[in-house]
């Protein structure tokens, strides 16, 4: 495997996000999102009780990290902004926060004279606090014009730097854990969910917040493209997340089912952003729970992205399952696919720290030739993959760095990417999740993605681990391979 193979104009960086890895959660003007909210009001609800208060601080760090990227010589790096940094209550009303501008700016001034190119997402689920205390955030159809108008800023700030945008980042796992199982913030569920959260209505929130999000998305980008496109010359676009999914047996229902999953997961913004709607079978299955677009609002959606950002990770396996309780709608029932990770007893593929990523490289393949021949081939960008293992505190350091797993995934991964783009995929980039151990959600900082090591424990120092090498070789042209 080697660079040369992916073409001239291809890029590498490694992606990240504002609360998962800048910390100064109350410093420099910022004000607390749904996250700090979450963190804090439900340490229980994460695994080791932590929370993004410091994260890797990349706040004051971020000199160290860039130099890091220089040095291993990355072409871009993915970032968020977090929104209630730069307004504080949310709204431009409110007022501009002039020290979180400045931090990105700073940012992005060094990555660009590191010669690294900056790829920012507007949302990365850190929705200001104040928003969802005065309307219920992503639930309300408000939430677009905020969203819009913090857009906006961002464009104005840094878009004559910033030349690629992405909205949202994941609108699926957005809508869905944090108001389906309330694992992600802001945690709700219906109370007959028996999980460890409530406040929700998991059959009708999960569909009007993936609504809202689709239009919040595609009003910002029809901002950008009538007021700074042509001035700007960047281009935008939407990161989506979506497991490839293979059919538990051969059986017509089971096919069935494999395909109504990736539609409850893929289809459900692609379709909206392609063809201005939803996937037929969910049109059928969710029926009135489901929100419907105007014919304006579907002209708007219609084309709505420069480039797809995907994130890739994981496959499952996707059964029928015909018994649905009406009375019980939510997104896993709804699909009407049971979704396993085994088969006879037999993982999809190896397990890693988390329980839901089995390593499962061709179907990454798979989802690419899908989405090519499904959705007219767009341009694509690899906005995230990557694989984690567990925080082992009795570890000596130098063990810890070895993550042989890591190499291995990364391999494959673009090992069938490569097979993709030769199979006539346009994927112009890849971005491997992470750079830095961060903050990973409901698993706080049990789960490690990083290719460096950030030693919690000792003053965040950050250290390469082998897979941080074996990426610094590959990018520096030399052919690399799998490690037996
Ligand atoms: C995302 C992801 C990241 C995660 C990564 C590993 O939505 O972009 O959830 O934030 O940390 O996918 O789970």
């Amino acid at each position: 495997l080697t660079r040369t193979g992916f073409g001239d104009d291809f890029i590498f960086g490694t992606a990240s996000s504002a609360y998962q890895y800048e910390g100064a959660a109350s410093e420099g003007g910022k004000a607390p999102s749904i996250w700090d909210t979450y963190t804090h009001n439900h340490p229980e609800r994460i695994m080791d009780g932590s929370n993004g208060d410091v994260a890797d601080d990349s706040y004051h760090r971020y000199k160290e990290d860039v130099e890091i990227m220089k040095e291993m010589g990355l072409d871009a790096y993915r970032f968020s902004i977090s929104w209630s940094r730069i307004l504080p209550n949310g709204k431009v009303s409110g007022g501009v926060n002039e020290e979180g501008i400045k931090y990105y700016n700073n940012l992005i001034n060094e990555l660009l004279s590191n010669g690294i190119e900056p790829y920012v997402t507007l949302f990365h689920w850190d929705l200001p606090q104040a928003l969802e205390d005065e309307y219920g955030g992503f639930l309300s159809h408000k939430i677009v014009d905020d969203f819009v108008a913090y857009s906006e800023v961002c464009f104005k700030e840094f878009g004559d730097r910033v030349k690629h945008w992405i909205t949202l980042n994941e609108p699926w796992s957005f809508s869905n854990l944090g108001y389906t199982n309330g694992s992600l913030a802001p945690g709700r569920c219906s109370e007959w969910q028996q999980l460890n959260c409530t406040g929700g209505d998991s059959g009708t929130e999960p569909y009007l917040v993936s609504h809202h999000q689709l239009l919040a998305h595609a009003e910002a980008v029809n901002l950008y493209r009538q007021k700074y496109q042509e001035t700007q010359k960047g281009i935008i676009g939407i990161t989506l997340t979506s497991h490839w999914f293979v059919p538990l047996s051969n059986s017509k229902h089971d096919q069935e089912a494999a395909q109504r999953a990736l539609d409850f997961m893929f289809g459900w913004f692609m379709d909206p952003i392609t063809k201005g709607h939803y996937p037929d079978c969910m049109q059928s299955l969710v029926g009135d729970r489901l929100p419907k677009f105007t014919k304006e609002q579907s002209e708007r959606l219609k084309g709505s992205f420069d480039f797809l950002g995907l994130n890739y990770y994981t496959a499952n396996y996707a059964a029928d399952s015909p018994k649905v309780n009406a009375s019980r709608p939510s997104y896993s029932t709804d699909s009407r696919a049971n979704l396993s990770t085994e088969r006879d007893g037999v993982p999809i593929g190896p397990g890693t720290a988390s329980s839901w990523l089995h390593v499962y490289p061709e179907g990454f393949y798979n989802l690419l030739m899908y989405i090519k021949n499904k959705y007219d081939n767009p341009l694509i960008y690899i906005t995230e993959n990557g694989v984690d293992e567990m925080d082992d505190p009795s570890l000596p350091l130098e063990k810890a760095l070895i993550d042989d797993h890591r190499i291995n995934y990364h391999f494959q991964h673009l090992s069938f990417l490569q097979a993709a783009i030769r199979g006539g995929v346009k994927v112009k980039g890849y971005f491997a999740w992470s750079l830095l151990d961060n903050f990973e959600w409901a698993n706080g900082y049990t789960a490690r993605f990083g290719i460096y090591y950030v030693d919690y424990r000792n003053g965040l120092k950050r250290y390469p681990k082998l897979s941080a090498h074996w990426f610094k070789n590959f990018l520096k042209q030399q052919k690399v391979s799998i490690v037996s």
